[in-house]
């Protein structure tokens, strides 16, 4: 592979012509042991949402809750994700036996459960800020609460695989999160991550970043909040990803930027499967996901995020008329081969 190679995803998704598109779903619908201190589970409560609390030694500010209601919206978008990487976990090219695994981040734990089920030779280990992993878990599968702004406990080329899926907003310094990636890894094994834009736009231009339609004010938003919590949301849009894993010294960067549309306006029946998994995940997050950043950082009235909510409801009600997409990047880094000098 050519360090840097992209993959763009520009190409235009047709969306299904006639007015009675089937909105059935595919039947195809949907899953510590750390030793948890009170401190840990001591949520905060914003607007009867829980989340992260907040303490301890390190820079961890988490902006979405960490209740059921969002983490049904997590596994439901854990599906599209893999359908959009046509039903794999990663892109990185490892060996069958895939060794140690690290997931970043892991939310629910569901990439991870699902990543040790594939590869039961393998251990994997999920880290997150928030105990909300289910205690039942695969032998090889093991969540830890950790803090991953803070220097990390694991050692270096401890693990064959790096895994982070959308931490967007979540880092005030993404150099240290490659960084202490890079030094994990072991040289050979592979570092992943794929991000999402928080732009919800359409090619056919009825929703934009411009035009006043609540899910295209959606990206403009959530870069505002995030730029003001100082934990960018546009990790994407600022190329973070590449950069980063540059200046930590991986050599073989592999750039694939997909198209996830939201809805069910597709004519392509794969698309249409992901678009309306994406509706659902939306709709069942929408509240989690502005309830902090709006209210709370941005400052508006609990009555203005209810108008919001109830506009963006809308937008989602009547799907067919846009074609309404964000995008993602998945890359997958490459740690040097260290050559040993010989004698
Ligand atoms: C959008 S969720 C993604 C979950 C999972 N990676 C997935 O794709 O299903 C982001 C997760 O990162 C966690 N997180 C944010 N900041 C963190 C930090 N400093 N240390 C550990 N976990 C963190 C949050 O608690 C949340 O569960």
């Amino acid at each position: 592979m050519c360090p840097e190679e992209t993959e763009v995803g520009h190409e235009v998704i047709e969306p299904e012509t006639h007015d009675d598109a089937d909105s059935t779903l595919s039947s195809d619908m949907q899953s510590s042991t750390a030793s948890l201190t009170a401190s840990i589970i001591e949520y905060r409560t914003i607007h009867g949402r829980t989340f992260h609390s907040q303490r301890g030694p390190g820079d961890a500010e988490y902006w979405a809750p960490n209740d059921n209601q969002h983490n049904t919206s997590m596994d439901i978008q854990h599906h599209v994700w893999t359908l959009l990487l046509d039903g794999e976990l990663y892109l990185a090219p490892l060996p069958d036996e895939a060794g140690k695994v690290l997931d970043i981040g892991t939310g629910t734990g569901i990439w991870a459960i699902d990543f040790a089920d594939e590869h039961p030779e393998a251990v994997v280990v999920g880290v997150d800020l928030s105990p909300t992993q289910p205690e039942w878990v695969p032998p090889n599968c093991k969540f830890e609460i950790d803090d991953v702004s803070l220097d990390w406990t694991w050692h270096s080329d401890e693990f064959d695989f790096v895994h982070l899926r959308t931490m967007f907003g979540s880092f005030t310094d993404w150099q240290h999160i490659f960084n202490e990636a890079y030094r994990v890894c072991k040289p050979g094994g592979y570092v992943e991550d794929f991000e999402a834009s928080a732009d919800l736009i359409s090619d056919d231009g009825t929703v934009t970043r411009e035009n006043g339609t609540a899910l295209g004010q959606w990206g403009k938003l959530f870069h505002e909040a995030g730029w003001k919590t100082g934990r960018s949301m546009a990790v994407f849009e600022e190329d973070t990803q590449v950069k980063c894993m540059k200046a930590a010294g991986f050599v073989d960067i592999v750039v694939k930027d997909i198209k996830c549309p939201l809805g069910q306006w597709p004519k392509d029946p794969k698309q249409k499967e992901i678009g309306s998994y994406d509706q659902l995940a939306v709709e069942e997050g929408l509240e989690g996901y502005v309830i902090y950043m709006f209210n709370n950082i941005l400052g508006w009235s609990m009555d203005e995020v209810q108008v919001y909510l109830a506009k963006a409801h809308k937008n989602d009600d009547e799907p067919a008329k846009s074609p309404i997409h964000k995008r993602v990047l998945e890359i997958p880094g490459e740690m040097a081969e260290l050559v040993m000098a010989p004698g």
